[in-house]
Parts: C-alpha cells; structure tokens; sequence
C-alpha cells in the first residue's frame, strides 16, 4: 500500500489498514447498531443479531461452531485468557511453551511462574521452528497446558502445530495457539489442528484495532479473568463492541473470501523483493524457514550494518520493522532470533518486511531499490 506520505507500508505484521469493506460494514453498524444487545426491545435485538453474524463469520473462517468463539478486545487479552484460565482453574501445574513467543503470552506466563506454577520453555532450531518431540518429551504428570504460537510474528516461522495438537490430544492435556498472526494470512483450521483454544485478533487482517476473539473449544474448562454480568456465557463480561464485531466478522469474511489469491499474491512479492535484495547485496540472509513461513513475511539480516539506522534512512521510502526492541534508547537484540543462534551483530541487523494485500509489484521494486540504496549509502 502506499499511502498519500508516498511511503511505502511494509509493515503488515504489526497492523493492516482496515479493508474499505470492513470500514462501511463498521460505519453502518456504529449508526444503525447501537442498542445494547441484551436489551429485549428492537434496537437491542438489531445489535444482538450483529453481534451472533459476527460470531458465524469467525467461526466459519476457523472451521469452528460459533457458539465456541468468544469476542474480546484483542490478542493480548485471549491469550491471558487461555492461560491464566486455564492456571485458575486447576490451580497449580505445569505448562509448556516455547522461547519465542509474543510478550501477551510469556508475560502472563512469567507472572504464573512468580506463583508457584512451573512452565517449560522450549528452544527452536536455526529457522526458528519448535520441535514437536520436544513437547512431548516435556509432558510431566502435572502439565496442565500448552501454549505455541502458530506463526511467528517476526520471522513468520510456522510452527508444528497440528503434531502439537495431536500430542495434547492423546495426552487429554489442554492445548492453545496464539494464531494472532495467521488468521487471514493462511488457512486457519481448529478441527485439523486440534486446538482447545486458538487466538485471533482482526487487525492483523485488515479489521479494527481492540477487537479480537478466543476459540474455546466445546466444554474446555477456562475461568474468567474480569468479573460482571454474564456476556460472553460469563467468560467475557462487558458490553460487546457491536462495530468492532460487525468489524472482526467482516474481515474474516473478507480473508475467506480471498485467502488463496491473498496468499498465493503475497508470495510471489515477499519472493519478489528477496530476490532483488539479493541480487544487489550479496550478503544478505534471510532469518526462517525458507518455505515453513507467512507468505507475507521476510526478516532478513544485512551485513555489517545497523537495522534501526538503515530504516531511519528509509523512513521518508519506506515503513518497515527492525529485529530489535528499543529499551531506554538502546537497541537489544531480538530474542527471538537469538534462539535462533544469531549473533548480536546478526540480529540488530535485521529488517522484518512484512507485506499486505494492498503492496504491488511497481512498489516491491521501488522498496527493493531504496533498501539497496540506504545499504550502500549506509
Ligand atoms: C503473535 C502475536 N500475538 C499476540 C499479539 C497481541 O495482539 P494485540 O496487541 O492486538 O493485543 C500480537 C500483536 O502484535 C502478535 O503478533
């Protein structure tokens, strides 16, 4: 997409524009939807309606029944959800995880651990892919939980999800995936791969901001982290976002709709732009799996430079990721790929260039050379 600035967004992994589509749909919704949905007259009617079309349309994306997809602000509330849920109900226990995921899962994670929970955390191997055995070599007799994520967010690594999820199953141990950067991108399919619960959040695919959903399959056991009233079947109280979930249906439909073409296009481009980058800057490496990753994502890390300075001198061409988290204006290495057995150096000379459904080809090869140009400037 390249907006009226004329810079280039390659930013896709953090956020998507919101389809024009979904925009009308909310739009329309914020105007005619504004009854509270448990009220029983019309206009509570009307916004109810909205709500359980949204509800099928998810469900319909994930091959889910829309009873088991529960709405709520984002990625970073169903995954707290899915574990501190999970930890209240059985009140002690193991879980197993893995080195690279999103901070919305180690973070509660982390804080189990301070009470007393224990939780393993799995290495990946140089494409930043976790090993199924792995997980079925840490199962002890008291693991309540797993939780991988589907794809990475920052190098787009797919993860082995439906031999994770065949594991849990015969084991009878709960199972949640964090697809928040999956859905939308490649088919999503909660029989197929056997999650208890799955995460998606519909900015990442082109609806609204706040607004996300938890699959929680048939009786799966989770209790709720907010208390009130019982919206949601009491998992998730609040009045619902009517818009947003008129939003988050929306996008699903939208992402069913154009999923093959979606991916099968933004392939070709993220090829595209790797392979004129390496045509030009021969020392280039990609950082995943060459073929195991998001269609849209490429991570790559640049010889003998710095990620952030490269991308401040891109910042009036392009807008892209660096590897590295910024802490008090010092850049760190991403852990992520320090899993992944990069050096420092490698690491902070990372770009994550993640592409949309908006990109084209005449701005891959305009992006492809200003990258090329700022290296060598640089
Ligand atoms: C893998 C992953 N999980 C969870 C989230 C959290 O989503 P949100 O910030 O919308 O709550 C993100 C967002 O970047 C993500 O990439």
């Amino acid at each position: 997409m390249k907006k009226r600035s004329g810079i280039i967004y390659l930013d896709n992994n953090a956020t998507t524009p919101v389809a024009r589509e979904v925009a009308r749909v909310m739009t329309e919704s914020l105007r005619t939807n504004f009854g509270n949905p448990s009220s029983s007259h019309y206009y509570g009617k009307r916004a109810k309606a909205a709500v359980e079309r949204g509800r099928k349309q998810v469900a319909n994306l994930i091959n889910a029944k829309p009873e088991e997809i529960f709405f709520m602000s984002g990625g970073t509330e169903a995954n707290n959800l899915a574990i501190i849920g999970t930890a209240r109900r059985f009140k002690s226990g193991h879980i197993i995880s893995s080195c690279i995921e999103h901070p919305s899962v180690t973070n509660p994670l982390k804080h189990l651990e301070g009470r007393g929970f224990s939780v393993t955390w799995l290495p990946v191997d140089k494409y930043g892919i976790v090993n199924a055995e792995d997980v079925e070599k840490s199962i002890r007799k008291n693991t309540i939980l797993i939780t991988i994520m589907h794809a990475n967010n920052e190098t787009g690594a797919i993860q082995p999800i439906t031999k994770t999820g065949s594991i849990a199953r015969r084991k009878g141990i709960a199972f949640h995936c964090d697809a928040a950067q999956s859905v939308g991108k490649i088919p999503v399919n909660v029989q197929r791969m056997k999650v208890d619960f799955l995460t998606l959040v519909s900015h990442k695919f082109y609806g609204p901001k706040g607004a996300g959903a938890l699959y929680v399959k048939g009786n799966s056991g989770l209790n709720p982290i907010l208390y009130g009233a019982a919206h949601e079947k009491g998992l998730r109280p609040g009045t619902e976002n009517v818009a947003a979930i008129a939003g988050i249906g929306s996008a699903c439909k939208l992402a069913g709709k154009e999923m093959n073409t979606r991916t099968g296009r933004l392939k070709l481009l993220a090829d595209m732009l790797f392979r004129e980058l390496r045509r030009e800057i021969p020392g280039i490496k990609l950082n995943g799996h060459p073929a195991r990753r998001l269609p849209n994502t490429i991570n790559v890390s640049f010889p003998d430079i710095s990620g952030s300075l490269l991308l401040e001198r891109l910042r009036h061409d392009i807008a892209a990721s660096t590897g590295s988290a910024c802490h008090e204006g010092r850049h760190l290495p991403s852990p992520v790929l320090k899993a992944m057995g990069l050096s420092d150096a490698e690491a902070l000379s990372a770009l994550r260039l993640s592409l949309g459904r908006d990109n084209n080809e005449r701005q891959i090869m305009k992006a492809a050379k200003a990258i090329t140009a700022a290296y060598r400037a640089l």
